[in-house]
């Protein structure tokens, strides 16, 4: 199935369709936009991504959303730390009013755009329409590639922060997540198929190269996960410059003990347990969302085979070096 804004295709791998059910896998397709020349990057053609064919129920959502000046973005592919780093802008950004964000979940402080894309939301909107009536400034998270995002995201240019993930430690986590949610497969069928370009938003690759070819977008900042965890008052330094905040030492120093794992993993704000915020939540859930917020942990999650298999993709899927270090 094809329409004026995007061109569809039916998943043809053998494997996926013979287990798909046994491992409860949705109907996924494969989502490529017609029209992609307001992107800023030369000489490219995007690839498909893997969505559902919820997706063809709100393409016009998606493409037409009227994106604002002040809006803030967080970018990033699924399980690279976005939720980390919507905490970090949003605190910057509002001039580190702890009880306030306490005291609101991170999920209407922060709307994710394209929810929808995933499941129904509990609202009677759409998350689009949810973001359309958010007030300015608006805070949006997406895991949408460049070449997906709403035609006025180009012409108005957000300020956006991008942050990007070992590849390894986005698979082994988002094992755990979607197995939380509804995955009914093992750890090494899942990242089979991650390798295959078979999850939610895949591919991976083409996601963050795809954004960090955006070299004269000087809206977008880029953050990369392992650095948080190393450096985690640079990286906030950094992103208050980014905004034109200022804050004092012994300020900034109770931003980083609130970003800290252990203090983010009790944030019933922002570590999706709180039973309330009917989000991300779900009954069959046996981890915690803020689960081990490790850079090496995939050492021990990943058999000797599997940790060589991803290598082995991530170098033929990215050829050039300079972008090979943003996925190992
Ligand atoms: P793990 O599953 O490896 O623990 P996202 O928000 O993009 O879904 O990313 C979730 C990942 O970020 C999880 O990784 C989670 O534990 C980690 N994370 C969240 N908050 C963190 C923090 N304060 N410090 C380190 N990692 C954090």
């Amino acid at each position: 199935m094809t329409s004026a804004l995007f061109e569809y295709k039916n998943i043809t791998d053998p494997i996926h369709l013979a287990t798909k059910v046994e491992r409860a896998e949705e109907d996924y397709i494969l989502v490529k936009p017609k029209s992609y020349e307001n992107v800023p990057i030369e000489n490219w053609i995007p690839p498909a991504y893997c969505y559902t064919k919820r997706f063809q129920s709100y393409e016009d959502n998606l493409f037409n959303f009227e994106v604002r000046k002040d809006d803030v973005w967080v970018s990033s592919f699924p399980k690279s730390g976005t939720t980390w780093c919507q905490e970090m802008v949003w605190l910057i950004c509002h001039d580190l009013d702890f009880k306030a964000a306490k005291s609101e979940p991170l999920r209407t402080r922060f709307p994710f755009l394209e929810v929808s894309l995933i499941h129904d939301t509990l609202d009677e909107l759409n998350s689009f329409e949810r973001a359309r009536n958010t007030p300015s400034p608006r805070f949006i998270k997406t895991h949408l590639p460049v070449s997906m995002l709403p035609k006025q995201y180009w012409e108005v240019l957000p300020k956006t922060v991008h942050i990007h993930r070992n590849v390894k430690s986005v698979a082994v986590s988002y094992f755990h997540h979607s197995k939380n949610i509804f995955y009914k497969g093992t750890k090494e069928e899942f990242i089979r198929s991650f390798m295959k370009d078979l999850q939610f938003y895949s591919p991976i690759h083409n996601h963050v190269t795809g954004y960090h070819k955006l070299t004269n977008c000087k809206n977008i900042l880029y953050l990369k996960y392992e650095d948080m965890k190393s450096d985690l008052r640079g990286c906030v330094e950094t992103v208050c410059r980014f905004f034109n905040r200022s804050y004092d030492d012994a300020a900034l120093d109770l931003l980083c003990e609130h970003l800290s794992f252990d203090s983010m993993k009790q944030n019933l704000a922002c570590n999706y347990e709180n039973k309330d915020d009917h989000g991300w939540q779900s009954k069959h859930c046996d981890e915690r969302f803020i689960r081990r917020g490790q850079i090496d942990s995939w050492n021990e999650e990943l058999s000797k085979e599997m940790v060589e298999d991803l290598d082995r993709w991530t170098r033929n899927n990215v050829q050039q070096e300079n972008l090979l270090n943003l996925f190992i």
